[in-house]
């Protein structure tokens, strides 16, 4: 089906189900305001989750391109947006769909399993998960932009209520995009804004990050992940930045950190099952993805395990999507290291396994309306082990563990020889990773990098592992690196460059240690 026919197609299915909705009268939102409150709560992992949410709706419309904006107050700092926006330029909504779009279960593809949603839930749970107002903007192509906002704070005042005391929304209305989406567009969209929607999120008070930095850095990575299957239909970007795939089995050659270094992953065959009668009604295929990787995959030196400093920007896929990835419709919806027959441990980090399933078998991986986790029933999981997976993770395990074994061996001989190989012999774990490193490794190591890596990937790397740290470690670290990287904010700002006053002083440290 061509893109013009396609988008016809789901126009008239929308203008039908409005048509049935407007006969039904029922344009109430059925539930009681303190539901809405409630629903705030309903458990997105994070933003990042909910984000997703969002994301899904502008793939499924077709978009080429899906922007995340932030946009932040006029005299405030450009730490914390005020308004998030995500855009897109797909086939938009007829204006009497977005009203529809904003209740609890309006959906056109009610029960659909070819695509990303079917719930109806998405859109108005994500938002409000968020912020306490959301607007939605759309256009068809030819169109004019039509707007609804729902605010929660005035639900309160009984803004909402019709004459009959019911809740409404109410209808769409023209309206023109905020400036910060406008400009933004005529920057994406140089030959205009054909067709899309737009949803901005103000009122912002359930952000997880307290920075725009640290929500883009962690919105990149986490979308390279979860869509890095869809990412050549449509690109997406966080507020200006472009999300590359990351496939966490790297085994994709056009995939993020694939060839960051000499190490590569290592494929066993995949499986795929298809499902047929064997679980009642659903209908699907499942395809099992293996890989295993060499013990130095996520190390910088390659002689050392990859622990602090030594760890590449490999190493927190390694350590975040850690266990059986799960993979619905190609985006992915959640990583599980138990299973009813093995738990995966922290050497597990290196066997790589993604179970892709199609939608058709929503209710055999228990998908629940947020799409952020499964749960699989007795009889998935028999299947699976039907399909060699227990097989293959102990397989994958044993290649690991020779591979380890044959590092040991290799390193060896090197351990006896010299003082400095018992630091790179990974027989030598336990004693260097309780050795703090010297500030004056902390320089070479630093120098190493910046000559292996481009300088602004590596300063990347090492903002997010900060950034992580303040946020997972303990609130005086967090407090002392908050503080840190405002000081080099500030330091940055004024043109203190190439080095921040008072530098000198980890230097005499440096040297004062190295000579005694
Ligand atoms: N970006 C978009 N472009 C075009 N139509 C959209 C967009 N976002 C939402 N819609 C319309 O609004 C409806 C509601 O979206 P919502 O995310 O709430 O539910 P859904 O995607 O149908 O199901 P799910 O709850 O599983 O996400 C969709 O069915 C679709 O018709
Ligand atoms: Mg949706």
């Amino acid at each position: 089906m061509d893109g013009a026919l396609r988008t016809r197609k789901v126009i008239s299915e929308q203008r039908r189900y409005c048509e049935a909705k407007a006969r039904d009268r029922n344009l109430n939102l059925f539930v009681p305001e303190a539901f809405i409150r409630g629903i705030r709560h309903i458990g997105y992992k994070s933003n990042l989750e909910a984000l997703s949410e969002l994301v899904d709706n502008s793939i499924q419309a077709y978009s080429e391109r899906v922007d995340l904006l932030f946009n932040f107050a006029s005299e405030g700092s450009t730490a914390r947006p005020t308004q998030l926006a995500v855009v897109d330029d797909g086939h938009g909504m007829a204006p009497a769909m977005l009203r529809f779009a904003m209740m609890w279960g309006g959906t056109h593809r009610e029960n659909d399993r070819e695509g990303l949603g079917r719930f109806g839930y998405g859109l108005p749970c994500a938002t409000v998960s968020m912020g306490r107002r959301f607007s939605i903007y759309s256009k068809v192509e030819r169109g004019a932009t039509h707007v609804v906002t729902l605010d929660l704070d005035l639900l309160d005042n009984d803004a909402y209520r019709n004459n009959d005391g019911e809740l409404e929304i109410p209808p769409a209305r023209r309206a023109h995009l905020p400036d910060f989406v406008s400009n933004a567009l005529a920057q994406s969209h140089p030959g205009g804004w054909k067709s899309g929607t737009v949803v901005v999120i103000d009122k912002l008070d359930r952000l997880d990050w307290t920075t725009a930095a640290g929500l883009r850095r962690n919105l990149v990575r986490h979308f390279g992940v979860a869509y890095h299957k869809l990412l050549r239909a449509t690109s997406i970007y966080i507020d200006g930045e472009r999300v590359r795939p990351i496939d966490p089995l790297f085994l994709s050659p056009d995939a993020e950190l694939f060839g960051l270094d000499e190490d590569h992953a290592h494929a066993l065959d995949s499986v795929t099952m298809t499902i047929d009668g064997e679980l009642g009604d659903a209908r699907g295929s499942v395809t099992l993805r293996y890989a295993w990787l060499p013990p130095s995959f996520g190390a910088i030196d390659k002689s050392r395990d990859a622990i602090g400093i030594n760890a590449n920007s490999r190493f927190p896929i390694l350590k975040h999507y850690h266990g059986i990835i799960f993979s619905r419709n190609g985006r992915i919806v959640d990583i599980q290291s138990r299973t009813p027959w093995t738990t995966f441990i922290n050497n597990d980090r290196y066997i790589r396994v993604e179970i892709e399933f199609s939608a058709g078998l929503d209710e055999a991986f228990g998908v629940t309306t947020a799409k952020q986790q499964v749960s699989l029933s007795r009889e998935m999981w028999d299947l699976l082990r039907a399909a060699g997976l227990p097989k293959a993770i102990e397989h994958l395990r044993q290649k690991v563990r020779s591979a380890k074994a044959d590092r040991t061996t290799a390193s060896r001989p090197a351990v006896a020889s010299t003082s400095t190989s018992v630091v790179a012999s990974p027989s030598s774990t336990k004693s260097h990773a309780i050795e703090p490193a010297s500030p004056l490794d902390v320089k070479v190591l630093t120098g190493r990098i910046l000559r292996e890596f481009a300088p602004e990937a590596a300063l990347d790397a090492l903002l997010a592992k900060i950034l992580v740290r303040i946020r997972l470690g303990r609130a005086e670290h967090a407090a002392d690196y908050d503080s840190l990287l405002r000081e080099w904010a500030s330091d940055m700002r004024a043109g203190h460059l190439p080095l921040p006053a008072g530098a000198e002083a980890p230097k005499v440290t440096v040297k004062t240690r190295g000579r005694s």
